[in-house]
């Protein structure tokens, strides 16, 4: 059996006294989760959000990580940073990130290694693009995205990573995949992993689904076996959808 894993990120969004109001409202309400509980704060948040979140079920993460251990990088913050602050998850290549800021399977190859190397459990995003859907290639791109992500992993790290399908088409626009085809998708993508790393470790490996996903359609989306929890945007900026919809996690 896997855990299901929910996680909130909050992208650009929630300045430091925002931050404290809503985790704050969070804490007594995902009190009883039977799930994982996530939430990808900004960086200039992770501090707070860890001294407020101490010894809850709440664990914090960034949601981006750096390549290298340290030096000329601006603009960019290392895993020892993100350690030292509180968070121990962190999402890599957001189709944001991918998006706007030039990311690459190669770049997020290196970010991953890098979480891996500093114990921190990654979230890896992949997912397709609408025309990409349209065009017959979602299994193609996933597939791309999946083994360029891993590239140079061990089993052994694998096993504790946590992969978010996320089709681009349904950040942020209110279009959630169908429960089928989010089912559909993520089961292709465990076989990508079966295929790199056996089936212990595909069957283990925790995979989320992000888009969309709310307080209104989180019971059919889990309701799916292949589906181990989500990935939240919008939804997680307030304490009483996130959790409703962490509730629905079990
Ligand atoms: P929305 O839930 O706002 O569509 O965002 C999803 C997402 O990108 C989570 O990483």
């Amino acid at each position: 059996m896997r855990k299901p894993i929910i996680a909130g990120n909050w992208k650009m969004n929630k300045t430091a006294a925002e931050c404290r109001a809503l985790v704050t409202e969070l804490l007594p309400k995902v009190k009883g989760a039977k799930c994982d509980v996530v939430v990808c704060v900004p960086f200039t948040d992770i501090a707070l959000a860890a001294e407020l979140t101490k010894g809850s079920n709440i664990a914090v993460g960034a949601q981006n990580i750096a390549w290298a251990d340290s030096g000329a990088f601006t603009g960019e913050i290392s895993a020892a940073m993100l350690v030292e602050a509180g968070a121990s998850y962190v999402i890599i290549g957001h189709s944001e990130r991918r998006q706007y800021f030039g990311e690459t399977d190669k770049s997020v190859n290196a970010r991953l290694l890098q979480a891996l190397k500093t114990g921190l459990k990654p979230i890896v995003c992949v997912g397709e693009l609408l025309a990409e859907r349209e065009g017959g290639l979602t299994e193609k791109v996933c597939r791309t995205q999946v083994v360029g992500a891993f590239e140079g992993v061990s089993a052994e790290q694998a096993a504790g990573v946590v992969i978010a399908y996320e089709p681009v088409w349904a950040i942020g626009t209110g279009k959630t995949a169908t429960d089928e085809q989010a089912n559909e998708t993520i089961g292709y993508i465990r076989s990508v992993v079966k295929e790199l790393y056996g089936e212990k470790v595909a069957n283990g490996m925790r995979i989320q689904y992000g888009g969309s996903m709310n307080a209104k359609n989180v019971a059919g989306l889990m309701a799916q076996p292949e589906i181990d929890g989500g990935l939240i945007g919008g939804a997680s900026l307030k304490a009483e959808d996130f959790s409703i919809i962490v509730a629905a996690a079990k």
